[in-house]
C-alpha cells in the first residue's frame, strides 16, 4: 500500500467505527449544512445529483427533498456502516429516490456529462488526490452544471481544536497537519476549482456554530467526527486519563449559554462550462 492508499484506508475504517454515533445532536451542524447546499444550488425537481462522501446523508436527504420523486441523487462513499446509515436515514424521511455506491470518491464509476449537479459536504479535503478528484466530478456534470463543496476555514472548532491538538502532542503523539486544513480559505478553494476546469465560481462563508450543553456534548464531536482519526493514535491505556484531562480545560470555556461551537463553513461552487 503507498502513503495515499493508507490515508484512505485509515480514513474508511474510522467513518466505519464512527457511524453508529455521526448522527448525535452535538454533530448538527452537518445536517444544518447539507440544507444550505440544497438552498445555494438551488436544486430543481427531476435533476439527477450526485452526493460524492455521502457519510450517513447529511446532504443527500436535502438534495433528494428538493429533486422529488422525478429526480434521482447517487450517494457514493466508501465507508459502507455510513452509506447503510444513509440508507436508513432516507427511508426514515419517507423517500426512495436515491441509489447507494460503495465507490471512491476520486474514481467515479460513471458515464460522462450525466449529472445536473454534484455535491460535497465535509469530503474533499479527506481525498489525497483532491484535484484529480474535482476533475473527475468535472467529467460526470454536464455541461452547466455545477458542482459545490463544502470545507471548514481556520477559525471553525477554535479554541477548542486547538486545546485537542496540543493535549494529544502533550501525550507523546505527533500529528501530521490535518487534510481538512487544505481546504481553509477562499484562495485555496478558488485555485482548486479553477485548475480543475470550473467556471463561474463563487465562494460563500457562513457561521453555522451553536452553543453545546457542556464538555460532554465537545467529546462527541471528538469521538464521532474526524477528530476520531487523531484520537485513535493514543495508545489504549492513555485514553482515560486523556479524556479527563482534556475535558476539564474545554469545561472552562463554559458560560451560562453553554459552549460556543465554531462551524465556519466555506461553501466553493462552480460550473462545468
Ligand atoms: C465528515 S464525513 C461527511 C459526510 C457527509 N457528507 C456529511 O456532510 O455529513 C466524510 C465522509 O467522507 C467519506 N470518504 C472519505 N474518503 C472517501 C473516499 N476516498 N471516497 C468516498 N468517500 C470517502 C467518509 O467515509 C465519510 O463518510
Amino acid at each position: 500500500m503507498n502513503k495515499a492508499e493508507q490515508q484512505i484506508a485509515e480514513t474508511i475504517e474510522t467513518f466505519e467505527q464512527v457511524a453508529g454515533g455521526y448522527d448525535n445532536p452535538s454533530l448538527r451542524f452537518f445536517p444544518f449544512c447539507g440544507d444550505r447546499i440544497g438552498m445555494h444550488l438551488q436544486l430543481k425537481r427531476g435533476q439527477k445529483v450526485l452526493d460524492v462522501a455521502t457519510g450517513t446523508g447529511a446532504a443527500l436527504i436535502t438534495a433528494a427533498q428538493m429533486v422529488g420523486p422525478q429526480g434521482r441523487v447517487q450517494a457514493i462513499d466508501l465507508a459502507e456502516n455510513m452509506l447503510d446509515r444513509a440508507e436508513h436515514n432516507l427511508r426514515m424521511n419517507g423517500m426512495d429516490n436515491a441509489d447507494f455506491h460503495v465507490m471512491d470518491a476520486g474514481r467515479l464509476d460513471f458515464k460522462s456529462a450525466y449529472f445536473d449537479a454534484v455535491i460535497c459536504s465535509f469530503g474533499l479535503f479527506f481525498l489525497p488526490d483532491m484535484l484529480g478528484a474535482l476533475k473527475e466530478w468535472h467529467r460526470v456534470l454536464k455541461p452547466g452544471g455545477r458542482l459545490i463543496f463544502t470545507s471548514f476555514t481556520a477559525n471553525a472548532f477554535q479554541p477548542q481544536g486547538k486545546l485537542f491538538r496540543d493535549d494529544v502532542e502533550a501525550a507523546g503523539v505527533s500529528i501530521e497537519d490535518p487534510g481538512w486544513q487544505r481546504l481553509n480559505n477562499e484562495e485555496a478553494c478558488r485555485n482548486i476549482l479553477q485548475e480543475a476546469g470550473f467556471d463561474n465560481i463563487q465562494l460563500l462563508q457562513e457561521q453555522l456554530g451553536y452553543h453545546l450543553n457542556d464538555e460532554k456534548g465537545w467529546w462527541d464531536i471528538v469521538v464521532n467526527s474526524g477528530l476520531r482519526l487523531i484520537y485513535n493514535k493514543l495508545p489504549a491505556e492513555q485514553r482515560d486519563a486523556f479524556q479527563q484531562r482534556h475535558l476539564e480545560k474545554i469545561a472552562e470555556l463554559k458560560t451560562d449559554k453553554g459552549i460556543w461551537l465554531d462551524v465556519e463553513v466555506l461553501f466553493s461552487s462552480g460550473q462545468r462550462p
